[in-house]
């Protein structure tokens, strides 16, 4: 039998439904049953009826869908697939900025561990960070864990005041301004496309920044024909079906080293066996699921 059959076999019989993340491996995005960013994902994982969740990302974006939904099993093809800015915060500096402005908000940007959720006011995703930023009361706002996620959006909300931190994402902060000068030097109609994890260098260089989903809708409502793709190159997959006749070219960025851990053979091992179920002390999923719910409901 092979590996897909058996992956189909299985997700009947265990009642399961399978999410995946741009980021992986364009053979898992084609099994999946939902695609999409990670407040697309997030969303879907409370609204799917099947008792069991297999999602393809990582590690946070199984938590997360553990955080919300705690009656389901949680799996995920490979545990050590862990997104490391997620871990980049201090809860030290975190709670001297709490003593400092007492009308402080922590929000707290997705790709974060359940930990670091449980110190936060609100979380947000990079398509909805903006609009809840500015539906916060608060003005002076602490950002983690990413920086060039945060700046961007205290670039876009100007009236309040944003006290950064240091966590970046590798992968993004690969892309570089003059790699992408070089690339627009030989591709002088393309649009770039900017992930607004990327650098503020690299964003003012944008004709579009947004979400893996935003770049995707913005390809395909958009006129133009070719585009400079800043971000993890596997939204290559859902673009080339989309829109199979435009062009694409990467601003020599690394790949999502922990995306790629996720393979077919992992899904359908994790699922026969019922394995790499994902667990939380039930006091800190609870803490956690505040400031994500805060997020589904203003997001
Ligand atoms: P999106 O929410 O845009 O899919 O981003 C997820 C991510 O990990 C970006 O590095
Ligand atoms: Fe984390 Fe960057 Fe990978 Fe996204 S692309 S999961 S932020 S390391």
């Amino acid at each position: 039998m092979s590996t897909i059959d058996k992956i189909n076999q299985l997700r009947k019989e265990r009642d399961a439904v399978i999410l995946a993340h741009y980021y992986v491996d364009d053979e898992v995005q084609a099994i999946a049953d939902y695609v999409g960013d990670s407040f697309y994902l997030s969303k879907i994982a409370t609204m799917v009826k099947a008792k069991t969740i297999v999602f393809c990302g990582v590690f946070f974006m199984g938590e997360s869908a553990k955080i919300l939904n705690p009656e389901k099993t949680v799996i995920l093809p490979d545990m050590g697939a862990d997104c490391p800015m997620a871990h980049m915060a201090d809860i030290r500096k975190i709670n001297e900025a709490r003593e400092q402005y007492k009308d402080l908000a922590v929000v707290c940007y997705i790709n974060s561990t359940a930990e670091l959720k449980t110190y936060a006011d609100v979380c947000v995703t990079s398509s909805n960070a903006m609009k809840i930023v500015k539906s916060l009361p608060n003005q002076h706002i602490y950002f983690i864990p990413d920086e060039n996620l945060g700046r961007y959006i205290a670039s876009k909300v100007p009236e309040k005041h944003f006290i950064f931190n240091d966590g970046y994402c590798h992968v993004h902060t690969s892309i570089t301004a003059k790699n992408v000068n070089i690339v627009k030097g030989i591709h002088p109609r393309a649009q770039v496309l900017v992930h607004p994890e990327c650098t503020m260098e690299v964003i003012a260089l944008a004709d579009y920044v947004g979400s893996t989903s935003g770049i995707i809708n913005y390809v395909a409502e958009s006129r133009n024909k070719e585009f400079i793709v800043c971000t993890e190159m596997g939204v290559l997959y859902e673009l080339q079906l989309k829109k199979p006749k435009k062009r694409f070219y990467d601003a020599g960025q690394k790949q999502c080293s922990d995306m790629k851990r996720v393979t077919l053979e992992k899904v359908a091992d994790a699922l026969e066996k019922m394995e790499n179920v994902v667990e939380l002390e039930e006091g800190k999923r609870l803490a956690a699921s505040k400031p994500l719910e805060r997020m589904l409901e203003l997001g």
